[in-house]
């Protein structure tokens, strides 16, 4: 089978990574708004680096879970063909070995020059004042998408979630889009696995509750044998 996964912040949570919208999520700590626009990075640059540093931290002291190690498997099993897209801009998924990992929102571990588009491989800490690696200019962000800027990939994502088989999201809320609307482009069979219904759960042929420690790895050994 052809499978597509999805995965939100919920897939990384057990692994001791925050998700965003739960209580005492990310986003009931920070102000959107300050740290997750362009707009706010060009009024306080200092205080966006702070913050990505923090996750950027928290992410290398970090391991991948059980569920990131299930679907790495489910990607190596020679009887599917499996393409995981993520919202997320953790590493936990290629550390747990996968490879076809699609980051629609950026990466944590990777900078991005706002004077040349030049990318590359991330410090731990990031400060304002870098200089470009490629043209100099002290223009560096994180390689992360935020709120008002168009996600990576988009093209991709939507020819392989509309040629797949099953479309799979797991942990994720699904009130933010474009992501949230990907099921709309599944022509094949879909599943929600999450810890609760997510924004979007009616819109799936199947749902599943519990950890995704749990569920995951679950499902997967049904799909492998
Ligand atoms: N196992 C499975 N699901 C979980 C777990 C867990 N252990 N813990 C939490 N969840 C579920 C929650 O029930 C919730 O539905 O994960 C979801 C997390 O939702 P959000 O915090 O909204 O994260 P996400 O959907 O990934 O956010 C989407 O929003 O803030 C932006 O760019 C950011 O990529 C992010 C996007």
């Amino acid at each position: 089978m052809k499978i597509v996964v999805l995965t939100g912040a919920g897939i990384s949570a057990e692994s001791g990574l925050g998700t965003f919208r739960d209580q005492d999520g990310l986003w009931t700590k920070y102000d959107l708004e300050e740290v997750a626009t362009p707009e706010g990075f060009a009024r306080n640059p200092a205080l966006v680096h702070e913050f990505y540093n923090a996750r950027r931290a928290n992410c290398l002291e970090s391991l991948p879970n059980a569920a990131h190690e299930a679907l790495a498997k489910l990607e190596r099993s020679t009887q599917h063909e499996l393409t995981i897209v993520t919202q997320n801009v953790d590493n936990l998924h290629e550390r747990a070995g996968a490879a076809q990992v699609i980051h629609m929102h950026g990466e944590l571990m990777r900078g991005l020059c706002a004077a040349c588009d030049a990318r590359w491989d991330a410090p731990a800490t990031m400060q304002p004042d870098d200089p470009c690696p490629s043209c100099a200019a002290p223009a560096t962000r994180p390689d992360v998408v935020w709120f008002g800027e168009i996600p990576y990939h988009m093209d991709r994502i939507a020819a392989v979630v509309s040629a797949a088989d099953l479309f799979v999201a797991i942990g994720t809320s699904a009130e933010v889009y474009p992501a949230a609307g990907l099921v709309e482009l599944a022509q094949g069979e879909t599943l929600e696995l999450n810890l609760e219904p997510s924004a979007r759960t009616n819109a799936f042929d199947a749902r599943r509750f519990g950890p995704a420690t749990e569920i995951v790895p679950a499902w997967v050994a049904e799909l492998t044998g």
